[in-house]
């Protein structure tokens, strides 16, 4: 029997999701791609899943981009039909109301480094290499390299990274701020879950909105960002969770979240 591709986790309201193909680096192909999508459409409306994670099976990769194998035998037509599932898959991903974390355990490559880059932040192990080595193969990045890594680390680096098909180690993503938080591979795994864990604990209408303000003002001009900013504020102000945080607070207690949507 066929191991499952997609190995998914829920414990305090995070949702641990790992990449199962450790034999080819957790490569990408089209059963992964389909059982990623459907995991995401069924967390996506989970109101008890606060936080999501992703990682990779084994010690030697996140994911080390899509299946080269299944995309050397794909037509033109086919590719562009391949792409455009990916897309959509990715955007689900970076549209997901509650916000998603990538522990990065190694290799995170063309794809990986794309799924990565739809997260809201990663933390990455010591040993983790970031790529688009798509140029080595006579590619280009099919899955949102070229638009959403010069967006976050800016164009000159992206297309650094993206002409040369080099890696880079975390430490030096770090720098350019393509990760978050370096650990070591031992605790990274433990630092992600706790920081999982203390956002699962804020206020969850609070939490979504955060998430919704920053990605559609990152999208829009300035001042449409702002009145955007305004709606999600005050909305966030009507959530029991917000009633609660604010009398703990002047109750001089910690505040007792219940995570509630409908409160
Ligand atoms: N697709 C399919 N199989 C892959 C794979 C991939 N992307 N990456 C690794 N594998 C397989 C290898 O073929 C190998 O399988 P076998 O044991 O059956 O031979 C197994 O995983 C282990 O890999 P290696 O023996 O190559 O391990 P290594 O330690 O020597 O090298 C590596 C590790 C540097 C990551 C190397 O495997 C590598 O360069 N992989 C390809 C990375 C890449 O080019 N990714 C981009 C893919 S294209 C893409 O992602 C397009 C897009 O944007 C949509």
């Amino acid at each position: 029997m066929t191991e499952n591709p997609i190995l998914t986790e829920v414990a305090d309201g995070v949702a641990l999701i790992t990449f199962n193909r450790p034999k080819a680096l957790n490569a990408l192909n089209r059963q992964l791609l389909d059982a990623l999508s459907a995991t995401l459409e069924g967390m996506a409306t989970d109101g008890d899943i606060r936080v999501l994670v992703l990682t990779g099976a084994g010690e030697k990769a996140f994911v080390a981009g899509a299946d080269i194998t299944e995309l050397a035998r794909q037509t033109p037509l086919q590719t562009k039909l391949l792409s455009e599932r990916g897309h959509d898959i990715f955007l689900k991903l970076e549209a997901l109301p509650q916000p998603v974390i990538a522990a990065v355990n190694g290799f995170a490559l063309g794809g990986g480094c794309e799924i990565a880059l739809a997260c809201d932040f990663i933390y990455a192990s010591e040993t983790a290499q970031f790529g688009l080595p798509e140029i080595n193969l006579g590619l280009i990045p099919g899955y949102g390299g070229t638009q959403r890594l010069p967006r976050l680390i800016g164009r000159n680096l992206a297309k650094e990274m993206i002409f040369t098909g080099g890696m880079i180690p975390a430490g030096e993503a770090l720098r350019i701020g393509l990760v978050n938080r370096v650990c070591s591979p031992e605790s990274l795994m433990d630092t992600v879950m706790a920081t999982a864990r203390g956002m699962a604990a804020k206020g969850a209408v609070a939490l979504r909105a955060a998430k919704q303000a920053v990605n559609q003002g990152l999208e829009t001009d300035l001042n449409t960002g702002i009145r955007m900013e305004i709606n999600q504020f005050a909305m966030t102000l009507l959530s029991g969770d917000a009633r609660e945080g604010m009398s703990a607070f002047l109750e001089k207690r910690k505040p007792v979240f219940t995570g509630k949507l409908d409160d």
